[in-house]
């Protein structure tokens, strides 16, 4: 018996199908499903995919913009002041309730996984521990990975060896590094060998921040490419941001697109972030700052899309919308044909759940039952319009509802408008 059947659904690839649920698992994905079914939910016409996904956010940092100041200059390095200004006087208490609020605005977006960065730069680690506390808090509707991130240094702060490894011990998914920012180029490269053989030692995943400078020089995502190889973490190993490959020269980038295709290296660009961080040193024309998004894709290398910040000391704005940043990064990174847009969909869908390695993920029997029906007919469509969700299930559940967006209209006659494209004119 079919728990519950959603009748006539778009998938992203364009086929219509029925999806029967048993339990919190797809039993059936069929184009007319004809068993019988304890409750059935028409959607048909509309879009149904699998979950969004933020394979790169700040959960310790986000919904504070604003505390103790906001970011006059908008920059990077004014960011990480306020930052500092803010961190002394953060509670294990006020890091969850922030997060916690994020987390149900990611569940109404649909995103139903987060990988987020968390400061270890705190002898008492008040975000690991509040941010794992709201990791299994939230586990029934949303999945958290936490990449342990010595945010200021793994070199840089004394401590951060010995406070990385207490966030291991209290169980961090993830090791994560900063290496442009440690003092020196050759510490940077000592820092990414040494959370590799931290990562391979412990059996965990590895996701530095990397090269996020203008600096055509900052050179790291070659090291980590090489230390992934000789650690044998290939397919486990994540560059996050990348902007320094937005200036490199185009034949030392070729040859380091093939080195990072080697050692299965994933990718995120955070385009809403690139685009507004980076390029700041430059004079007219100035550089878009995001990673070369095309170039990776076409070299076989998994490449998502994060949101990274959402009201924080670096992001004014925001609203953890991936579609928003799926349309962002088509923009910045001149992804505006039909294929090139169907790859922004898969950057915040199927290709950052396999950055994040989640189980079960897809519209397939078998996986578990986590779908985002949206009021719009194709992947293209939603990003166009940052399609409303109309429903977010979770393990066969409807966790989110949102009534579609129209407008009552009075333009002699009165009408309601939807946004959604004509059809049959
Ligand atoms: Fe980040």
């Amino acid at each position: 018996m079919i728990d519950l059947l959603l009748v006539g659904g778009i998938l992203a690839d364009g086929r219509a199908a029925d999806i029967a649920i048993v339990g919190d698992t797809i039993a059936a994905v069929e184009p007319s499903f004809a068993g019988d079914c304890a409750r059935r939910i028409d959607i048909s016409g509309r879009l149904v995919t699998a979950p969004f996904i933020d394979s790169h956010f700040h959960l310790d940092s986000t919904l504070s913009a604003g505390i103790p100041r906001y970011n006059r200059s908008g920059t990077l390095l004014e960011g990480i002041a306020i930052w500092n200004e803010l961190k002394p006087t953060l509670t294990e208490q006020t890091i969850h309730d922030r997060a916690r609020r994020l987390c149900e605005i990611a569940v109404a977006r649909g995103n139903l996984a987060i990988r987020s960065h968390v400061d270890i730069g705190d002898p008492a680690l008040r975000g690991v521990r509040a941010l794992l506390a709201l990791r299994d808090e939230m586990r029934p509707w949303i999945d958290i990975q936490l990449v342990a991130f010595p945010q200021e240094g793994y070199f840089r702060r004394p401590d951060s060896a010995s406070l990385l490894q207490q966030a291991i011990e209290l169980g961090v998914d993830a090791i994560g590094g900063i290496p442009h920012f440690e003092r020196t180029r050759e510490q940077g490269a000592e820092s990414i060998a040494a959370l590799c053989r931290l990562a391979a030692d412990h059996g965990l995943p590895v996701d530095l921040h990397c090269d996020e400078t203008d600096d055509p020089q900052s050179r790291h995502v070659e090291t980590l490419a090489a230390e992934v190889v000789r650690h044998g973490l290939e397919g486990r190993a994540t560059g996050s941001h990348l902007t320094s490959m937005h200036g490199f020269d185009n034949a030392y980038a070729d040859k380091l697109v093939a080195l990072m295709a080697e050692a299965e290296l994933s990718v995120v660009a955070n385009p809403l972030i690139n685009i507004t961080l980076q390029g700041r040193y430059d004079p007219y024309p100035k550089r878009r700052g995001m990673t070369r998004v095309k170039e990776l894709l076409a070299a076989g290398i998994t490449t998502g899309f994060g949101h990274d910040c959402v009201l924080d000391p670096w992001y004014r704005l925001g609203s953890h919308d991936m579609l928003e940043v799926a349309s962002m990064g088509a923009h910045v990174g001149h992804m505006t044909g039909e294929a090139d847009l169907r790859a922004c969909f898969e950057a915040v869908t199927t290709n950052a759940a396999r950055i994040m390695r989640l189980e079960r993920y897809g519209i397939a029997p078998g996986c578990r039952a986590d779908l985002v029906v949206l009021q719009a007919a194709d992947p293209i469509e939603a990003i166009r319009l940052r399609a409303t969700r109309l429903m977010v299930l979770r393990a066969g559940q409807v966790i989110a509802e949102t009534a579609p967006s129209t407008t009552r209209l009075s333009l002699g006659s009165p009408s309601v408008l939807d946004l959604t494209a004509p059809r049959g004119i």
